[in-house]
Parts: structure tokens; C-alpha cells; sequence
């Protein structure tokens, strides 16, 4: 058994639907990567989904949250034994109230280093605690991980932060995980150096696809975009930008609930027109081909940069972070807790940022920006930018959005600040303007129409005058450290008032 041959079943790049015995085969060669592979029944799968109770399928219970209004929270959490594992989902589905439980997996399963993340089993069971990362899905199989879906009275995603997710999405879904984190574009782009572009693509065709089989037999699951998750900032348009080819690209397998995510920008405004308009803009774009019956939730994540090594400062931004994810009208929050900056949470640290979450977002459940100028003008200024990008790649696929995004990363015309993958040319500069806003520092090669430039460069520029310093790098750097900075740094515009 060779977990890395080539795969035999090699089709051309494109959107289109993988056909039914292209797809068996490559199935087939999939689930024999690994011995647990063989756990995977089909059939078996869909009765175990058909019999979870709704408040346990998350399709449903993020359609169901986003018509009433409400904003749920989710967790990130993965430890290395079973054992461990479930305790941690009890505690985050019992002590922190969590609406949907996670499953992250270890950083070796997401490399599909199966027999590594096996040694980590072994040394965490020796050491009586997790010596890896996450929950490895796949060395533990099918039997296991339908034990963690009945641990818990939630629906549960699994989170693996993976460009190569066909082997732990085959095992999770077979076991009744509802939800699976992850898109072509977006973690190619965040997590590999090496992988083609397009090959990323290929990995999450083949599990949308997947998620689409299962919905030929009457189960609906959830697959979700994951935003970026570069440690840096990406300016809403340009996540959003992505976010409509990965979801236009998971349409065409057949997906009908996928869910959006993006970083905040902490922003109060900018947050919320950014929910907004990804909401409209994923609409128009399924729209205009043809799909009117995808559900489009959209969900924010907690600060995805540097957070400071002060406990204290890191309620704050855990409870703002509900606080914007509420206000911005976010179908759900991702969370995260006062252990950020120093490493994986305990479980109590993990449920603590859940209630600390809940109750910022009960606290502010009742506002909204609707109507507010600022907001209606970003929101517009953000829809300008998608389209201009949007628009351009899908040309260069002559309407294809995977041989587009292929093309146009290859042209710059997309671009991601700070990617580590090799076929993204990283040129894209973005920094925090005088209004606190996310703002274009130097386009490079993407296609933003040039007033819109003018409109970042201008509030670039007041920022620079403001804090005398140079218009250029040095503002885009001074804003990736920026909330990690200690408490007293952060204050230092208050020594006018002793002077
Ligand atoms: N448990 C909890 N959080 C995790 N993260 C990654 N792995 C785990 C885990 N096993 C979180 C990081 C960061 C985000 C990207 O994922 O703390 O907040």
C-alpha cells in the first residue's frame, strides 16, 4: 500500500461535474490508501446520516440558524488519542455550549503521514497527554469517529486545515461528521508551498463531489470555504473574491450547503459589510449560473493573526470578536481563547472562549449597521473590487473558474498577500489605513479599478501622515504585529496626557 502513488484516474482540469464512474474509480483508489479506507461503506453511511436527529445534521442547523437571525459558536479542538478526543467534544459541547463541535486533526494526518501520526498515538498514550496536534481521523477509521459523533448532542465538522483532504473526508462523513472544512483555492494557498494550484483544486473537487453523492441519496451535508489563514491580513475583497470561485467551484460538483468564512478584519464596519456583501456577492455569482438552491452561510473567525502573550488582551479580542460576529449579522463564529498566543487551548481554556463568546454576542444581538453610511459605502467599495476580480478570472477561463483561477494566479490577477505557495505571487500589499479599514497598499497585478486605488491610497496615505512614517512596506508590516503588541505599546498615544 503506497499512500502517495500517483492516482491512475487523471482528468483534465475543469469545473465540470466529475462524472459517475470517473468518480467510482477514483474512490476506490482513494480508500485503499490506508486500511482504514475499508470502513467506509457507502450504504451504511447514508442510513447512519438519514438517522441523526436534525439538531445533529449542520446543513440544516446552519439553514436554520441563518433564517432565524442567530449566530452560533464553534470551536477549533483536536488532541491525539480517542480517549482525550471525546473528552475534549464533551467539554466544548457541555461546559462551553458550543452549536457545533469540531474535530481538527493533527498536522500529520493533514500531510497524509499516516504512519507518523500513528508513533504520535502511541507516544500520547505513553505520555498520558496529546503529543500531537489534532485527532488523527484516519488512523483511528470509521468505527472510532462515529463513537465521536455520538458523544456529543451537536452536529460536528471536521477542521483539517488540509489541501490533501479525500482519505479524512471519505472516513469523517462515513461516520456521520455533517461538515467539513476546506476549499481548493483558499488552503492551497494558505498551507502548501509545493502543491500546484491546481491540484488542490482536484483534492476538493473530489470531495465536493463526494459531499454532492451523498446528497443524491437524500443526505445533505455541509462543506465550507475556511477563509485565509496566512497569520496575516487579507483585505475582505480579495477572501471574498476567493470565496466565490471556491464556492462557484463546488457548485458545479453539486454542493448545495456551503458555508464562508472569513477572518475579521476588526473592524466594527468593514466586518460587517464584508459579511454582507460575501453573503450577495456568492448569491449573484451562483445566480448568474444557474444555481438558485445553494445555501450560502457566512462565518467569521476570530482574529486570524498574531495575538499578544497577555491573557487579558486576548478576552478582549475574544469578546469583540463576538461582538463583531454578532453586530455583522455572521451566521456563526470560530473562536478562540486566552491560550492563543502560547499553543493548543486546554479543553477549559477552549470552553471558557465559547461562553465568553456567547455572551458578547447576547450582549450585542440587537444591533445592526443597515442604513449606516459608512457601512452602505464599504459595502459597495467591496462589491467593486470582487467583481473587477471575479469578473477577469472567470474571462481568463473562458468562463471555466478552475482553469481561470489557475490562469489568473499564474498573472497575478488574483493574489494573496504573504502565501506561502509557490504559484501565488504574493505581490498584493494590504495595510491598515487612519479609519482602522484593511486597504490596498499596492495593487501589483490585480485588476482594481484604479478609483478604487485612489480610495485606499488616499486613507493610506492620511494614516502615514498621521503616524509619521513613510508611505509604503513599513505600514504593512507595522499592521500584521500591530495587535500583538504589549498593552502599554498599544497605549502609547496616552502619554500626551501627562505632558
Ligand atoms: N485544538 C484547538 N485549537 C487548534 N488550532 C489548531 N489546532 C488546534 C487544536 N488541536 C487553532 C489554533 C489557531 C487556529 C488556526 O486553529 O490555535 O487558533
Amino acid at each position: 500500500m503506497n499512500a502517495h502513488a500517483p492516482s491512475a484516474v487523471r482528468l483534465p482540469l475543469t469545473e465540470a461535474r466529475i462524472a459517475d464512474d470517473d468518480f467510482d474509480r477514483m474512490r476506490r483508489e482513494n480508500l485503499a490508501r490506508w486500511p482504514t479506507g475499508a470502513g467506509v461503506v457507502f450504504d451504511a453511511a447514508v442510513e447512519r446520516h438519514l438517522a441523526l436527529p436534525p439538531h445533529k445534521r449542520l446543513a440544516h442547523v446552519m439553514r436554520e440558524a441563518e433564517r432565524r437571525g442567530l449566530c452560533l459558536t464553534q470551536p477549533r479542538g483536536g488532541f491525539g488519542t480517542f480517549e482525550m478526543h471525546r473528552s475534549l467534544m464533551q467539554t466544548l459541547d457541555r461546559e462551553g455550549l458550543a452549536d457545533v463541535v469540531p474535530t481538527t486533526t493533527d498536522s500529520y494526518t493533514r500531510n497524509e503521514q499516516w504512519a507518523l501520526a500513528q508513533r504520535g498515538i502511541e507516544e500520547s498514550e505513553k505520555a498520558g497527554r496529546s503529543m500531537l496536534n489534532g485527532y488523527p481521523m484516519v488512523n483511528y477509521g470509521v468505527p472510532r469517529a462515529r463513537d465521536l459523533v455520538d458523544a456529543v448532542d451537536k452536529p460536528t465538522i471536521m477542521l483539517t486545515g488540509t489541501a490533501m483532504p479525500k482519505l479524512t473526508g471519505e472516513i469523517g462523513y462515513a461516520a456521520g461528521y455533517s461538515g467539513y472544512l476546506g476549499s481548493g483555492i483558499a488552503y492551497t494557498t494558505s498551507y502548501t508551498k509545493e502543491l500546484p494550484i491546481a491540484e488542490g483544486i482536484r483534492n476538493y473537487q473530489y470531495l465536493d463531489r463526494l459531499a454532492a453523492r451523498y446528497g443524491e441519496h437524500g443526505v445533505e451535508l455541509h462543506r465550507r470555504q475556511p477563509g485565509f489563514l496566512t497569520g496575516t491580513n487579507i483585505p475582505p475583497s480579495i477572501a471574498i473574491a476567493v470565496a466565490v470561485l471556491d464556492c462557484l467551484l463546488a457548485a458545479a460538483q453539486g454542493v448545495r450547503n456551503y458555508g464562508l468564512e472569513m477572518g475579521q478584519t476588526l473592524n466594527l464596519v468593514q466586518d460587517a459589510a464584508a459579511v454582507a456583501a460575501c453573503r450577495a456577492l456568492c448569491q449573484e455569482y451562483l445566480r448568474r449560473r444557474g444555481y438558485s438552491d445553494v445555501h450560502t452561510p457566512i462565518t467569521l473567525l476570530h482574529w486570524m493573526g498574531a495575538w499578544p502573550h497577555d491573557e487579558a488582551q486576548c478576552a478582549a479580542l475574544v469578546v469583540y470578536g463576538g461582538t463583531l460576529a454578532a453586530i455583522a449579522g455572521a451566521t456563526s463564529v470560530t473562536t478562540k481563547s486566552t491560550h492563543e498566543a502560547y499553543g493548543i487551548p486546554t479543553a477549559q481554556a477552549n470552553a471558557e472562549g465559547l461562553r465568553m463568546t456567547r455572551m458578547a454576542i447576547y450582549l450585542a444581538r440587537q444591533t445592526r449597521l443597515d442604513g449606516l453610511r459608512e457601512f452602505e459605502e464599504e459595502k459597495a467599495l467591496i462589491a467593486r473590487e470582487v467583481r473587477a476580480i471575479v469578473d477577469k478570472t472567470l474571462e481568463m477561463g473562458d468562463g471555466d473558474a478552475a482553469l481561470g483561477t489557475v490562469r489568473a494566479f499564474q498573472a497575478g490577477v488574483l493574489d494573496i498577500p504573504w502565501s506561502p505557495n509557490r504559484e501565488c505571487k504574493s505581490r498584493v500589499m494590504p495595510a491598515r489605513d487612519a479609519d482602522g479599514y484593511l486597504r490596498i497598499l499596492d495593487p501589483a497585478d490585480m485588476p482594481f479599478p484604479k478609483e478604487v486605488i485612489a480610495i485606499h491610497e488616499e486613507k493610506l496615505r492620511r494614516r502615514a501622515a498621521r503616524e509619521r512614517v513613510p508611505y509604503g512596506a513599513e505600514l504593512a508590516i507595522a499592521s500584521v504585529y500591530e495587535m500583538s503588541e504589549p498593552l502599554a505599546k498599544l497605549m502609547s498615544d496616552r502619554r500626551l496626557l501627562r505632558d
